[in-house]
């Protein structure tokens, strides 16, 4: 049976990678977050303290910047430099930068030709803002994800006190107007609809019927790429 990529981009924290991994694990495909490897590159700025604004000192220092992702009981982590930052990269501080070094054209160049070599023997469900229309735009599915700010708020800051992370509600809130703000207005790769990707709007849905409504138009497409109906 040939696999496909599936691409799920979309606002901060509208449950993309909830939805991508529950995909994945449904279809036995590998995810891959692709925000996580931007949070990843940010961080290690910041260890380091190099200044972000300052374009020209982070090209320079990209070489030093190396992450993967390993798997442990089948659940993937993310790692700087071999070592697991999969928490680190979550904090606020973190949050804080991100979408300001995801708008250098060196930084999206090298972490864009390491996900389309990940996806390059399809089976991946890639979650982040450019999938579908820079990452894989021939991916079989495309699906844009969008939920009201209260509720994706909201969602995120329970999964960081679930995590141990120290979380509030409000400040999580502005963080991400000006994450959507800074990713959908930037020139490089800005956050966009891409023409074919479905739009899904999960502000009423919960977890499951969510996977449900996605299964079936995954389950579509890999039929189609089959050359059998369903
Ligand atoms: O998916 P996330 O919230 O973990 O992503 C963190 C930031 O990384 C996001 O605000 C913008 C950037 N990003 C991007 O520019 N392109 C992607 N494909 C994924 C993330």
């Amino acid at each position: 049976m040939k696999k496909i990529n599936i691409a799920i981009d979309g606002y901060s924290s509208c449950g993309k990678s909830t939805l991508a991994k529950d995909i994945a694990k449904k279809l036995d495909y590998k995810y891959i977050d692709s925000g996580a490897m931007y949070r990843a590159a940010t961080l290690y700025f910041l260890d380091a303290d190099i200044d972000i604004q300052d374009h020209d000192a982070i090209t320079k220092q990209l070489n030093k910047v190396n992450i993967s992702f390993e798997y442990k009981d089948g659940k993937p982590f993310t790692c700087l430099n071999g070592i697991n930052v999969e928490n680190r990269i979550r904090e606020m501080r973190v949050a804080r930068a991100v979408s300001h070094l995801a708008i250098i054209s060196s930084v999206r160049n090298k972490l864009v030709t390491q996900q389309q070599a990940l996806g390059k023997e399809k089976g991946v469900v890639m979650d982040g803002r450019d999938i579908s229309t820079v990452v894989f735009p021939d991916a079989e599915l495309k699906i844009f994800v969008t939920a009201e700010i209260d509720i994706r708020a909201e969602r995120r800051t329970q999964e960081l006190l679930a995590k141990g992370i120290d979380a509030n509600l409000d400040d999580i809130r502005a963080n991400l107007r000006d994450r959507d703000y800074i990713d959908s207005t930037r020139e490089d790769s800005p956050l966009s609809q891409a023409d074919d990707a479905i739009l899904l709007d999960n502000s009423n849905l919960d977890r499951e019927s969510q996977l449900e409504k996605v299964l079936v138009w995954a389950q579509e497409k890999i039929h189609a790429a089959n050359g059998s109906s369903l």
